[in-house]
């Protein structure tokens, strides 16, 4: 009876395999020193872990965009990381707009929501530009087909009180990256409203010294208050990562929208 025991136990420890982990995918709001040399500025990326029970691996980096993060091969090695059971949030939207004329700087998306591509030269190299939604779902799909489950999420607000009143609309990679993951079975987080929502309640002062240096990157504690704002939105979504959250759905400030 004992010796039974034991063997389903091994059989259990065996096939229950080794912990999940969580990757970031992301710009310098997500990344750990994406503020630059001499800061000590963080990205959100970097509180997250406090907040789960599984393993955060912060692989986002200042700068890029959903074109750079790609053409760098910076979601290949993650296509290439994760295994059956791990999650991936990615962010972007930051460093994706402009224009990719007269000078394209690396990484301005093609316009538009589809299967549009644009031609240009970036760093003497000849280069095939596909639309903002079109990085997302081609890394999104590529990874759900290792068995991850993917969250794509909107990008994080500029300072919304820095004219002095509140004032938050969401750009066009909210409606981009929601669209990007209904299209390919990845779960949505609404990252940009939740944090505009912390941020209007918590008021112009508190929220304009979260914004030490610009009005796109935040202190540690700002970045603090922008990754609580992303798990209230996974607590309050459908994402299987939810279940990775230590904290109580109402122990994290604010509301489900
Ligand atoms: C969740 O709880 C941990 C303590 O276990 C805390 O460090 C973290 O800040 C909490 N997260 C949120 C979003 O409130
Ligand atoms: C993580 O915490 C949640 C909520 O307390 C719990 O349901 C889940 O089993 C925990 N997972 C692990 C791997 O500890």
């Amino acid at each position: 009876m004992q010796f039974l025991r034991l063997l389903a136990f091994v059989a259990v420890a065996c096939t229950s395999g080794s912990a999940a982990t969580v990757y970031l995918a992301g710009d310098s709001t997500m990344a750990k020193n994406g503020g630059g040399a001499g800061t000590v500025w963080s990205g959100w990326g970097e509180f997250l872990k406090y907040s789960l029970n599984i393993t955060v691996v912060n692989q986002a980096i200042g700068g890029r965009s959903a074109r750079s993060f790609s053409r760098e091969g910076r979601f290949t090695t993650i296509i290439n990381t994760v295994k059956s059971g791990d999650f991936v949030i990615i962010e972007f939207g930051h460093n994706d707009g402009g224009s990719l004329t007269p000078t394209d700087n690396g990484r301005t998306d093609c316009p538009g929501d589809g299967a549009q591509t644009c031609q240009t030269t970036f760093d003497g190299v000849s280069e095939t530009v596909l639309t903002y939604p079109a990085y997302l779902k081609n890394a999104a799909s590529a990874m759900i087909a290792k068995g991850a489950k993917v969250i794509i999420s909107s990008p994080t607000p500029n300072n919304p009180w820095e004219g002095g009143s509140f004032v938050y609309t969401p750009n066009r990679f909210t409606d981009y990256s929601r669209a990007a993951a209904a299209a390919v079975g990845a779960s949505f987080v609404d990252h940009g409203q939740y944090t505009a929502n912390r941020f209007q309640s918590l008021g112009l002062s508190t929220v304009d010294s979260y914004y030490p240096n610009d009005h796109t990157h935040t202190s540690p504690a700002g970045a603090n208050t922008v990754a609580a704002a992303f798990v209230k939105g996974l607590l309050c979504g459908s994402a299987p990562l939810k279940t990775s959250v230590k904290n109580a759905t109402a122990s994290v400030p604010g509301s489900c929208i």
